[in-house]
């Protein structure tokens, strides 16, 4: 009877022990692991010494991802070495599923970031990509789940009014692919809410921050340190990448499940931001303001010419809309619930410009 006893109580334990191993090892997985925000998301989880399954494509570069790594270490692969590496696509439903093996949480930030008119792609990769990744989150039961969203699925506010979290979605032909794709991938989130995914979205502006291509927001940076004499009358809300991944994490860890968070550090117009990053590189700052109406007229003739001509222009309509569009956003709800603070966005500026300038092959 004492042996049965025994040999139950050592079960029992072995049980305990391989639920709280399980739960202890299980990982986090981060799809766009490779890009801007999902590197350095992933710099900040190997901090806290976090299991990490990254996705990546086969065709993925990961050299963009140790340049990230450099801005923080002078020893970047030591890092690398720790990430557990699963080559997965989005759009693959049977390589996310296998991704998500022993996974406890997902950080969801791939995605096509572009304001280009290629709405196809924009709509697969992010909204049903997205649409998968939840649907597979729920049936492997991940136990949470954050979704980098965009300041481009938020509402428009009329007037100088600051636009916030609840500020009302209006869809009008002013909308660019990107943005709707964005508004309709975070509702695949919330449809995922709906049936019991534990879920945080964060909404940030532009991000800046070192992310080693000079596509996307570092594009700003490259023709900056060029020398840019132009800027275009538009602003928009901004913020340093390191805010965002720090937000996400603590999101998560505070269980904001269901709930949307804005983030963005200053509203800027597009002329202090791209002096800012003039100020970083020694250039002089850009001096010509290029109006709404001469870029409107841009974009439609470059978009007609690369119709003609079979080509996507560097310009079209969508891209000159947002260039000369001024939205400004507040981040009150995390500032009042987290007591979140902000980086500046001049001290971002400035240390990303500092490292660009020291690898000159960057740019
Ligand atoms: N950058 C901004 O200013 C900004 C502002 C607000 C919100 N956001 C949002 O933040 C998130 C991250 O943006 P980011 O700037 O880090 O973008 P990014 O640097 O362009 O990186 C995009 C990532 O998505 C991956 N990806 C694209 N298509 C995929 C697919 N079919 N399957 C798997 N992975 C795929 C890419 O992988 P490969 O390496 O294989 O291409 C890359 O890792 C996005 O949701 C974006 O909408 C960005």
């Amino acid at each position: 009877m004492e042996i049965i006893d025994l040999n139950a109580k050592i079960q029992f334990s072995f049980r305990i022990f391989e639920f709280q191993f399980k739960k202890y090892y299980k990982m986090i997985l981060i799809t766009g692991a490779t890009g801007l925000v999902g590197a350095n998301l992933m710099w900040h989880l190997l901090q806290q010494n976090d299991r990490i399954k990254a996705i990546r494509r086969i065709s993925s570069d990961l050299n963009p991802l140790r340049t990230i790594f450099s801005f923080y270490t002078a020893s970047p692969d030591d890092f690398l070495l720790r990430i557990d590496w699963i080559v997965a696509d989005l759009l693959d439903e049977k390589s996310i599923v296998e991704a998500l093996t022993g996974v406890k949480s997902i950080y969801h930030c791939a995605a096509v970031v572009s304001l280009a008119n290629n709405s196809h792609i924009l709509m697969d990769t992010n909204v049903r990509g997205t649409q998968i990744l939840v649907e597979a989150a729920l049936r492997c039961e991940v136990e949470s789940f954050c979704f980098v969203s965009s300041i481009a699925a938020c509402g428009k506010a009329f007037s100088n009014e600051l636009v916030d979290e609840n500020t009302p979605w209006t869809e009008n032909e002013n909308r660019s692919a990107y943005s709707l794709s964005k508004y309709f991938s975070e509702q695949e989130v919330w449809n995922g809410i709906h049936k019991g995914l534990n879920a945080v979205i964060v909404n940030p502006g532009v991000i800046l921050g070192v992310s080693g291509t000079s596509t996307g927001s570092s594009q700003l940076f490259t023709q900056v340190r060029k020398g840019l004499m132009f800027y275009t009358n538009g602003g928009s809300g901004y913020v340093d990448v390191r805010d965002v991944v720090r937000a996400m994490t603590e999101l998560m860890a505070q269980r904001k499940y269901g709930e949307r968070y804005i983030l963005v550090s200053e509203n800027c117009s597009n002329k202090l931001i791209l002096s800012m990053m003039a100020d970083g590189f020694n250039k002089r700052r850009p001096f010509i303001g290029v109006g709404r109406d001469v870029l409107n007229a841009v974009g439609a003739i470059s978009e007609m010419i690369g119709k003609l001509l079979n080509f996507t222009p560097l310009i079209d309509r969508s891209t000159a809309r947002s260039a000369s569009n001024s939205t400004y956003y507040t981040s009150r709800k995390i500032e009042t619930e987290l007591g979140f603070k902000f980086n500046p966005m001049n001290k971002c500026v400035s240390e990303v410009c500092r490292f660009l300038d020291s690898r000159t092959n960057l740019l």
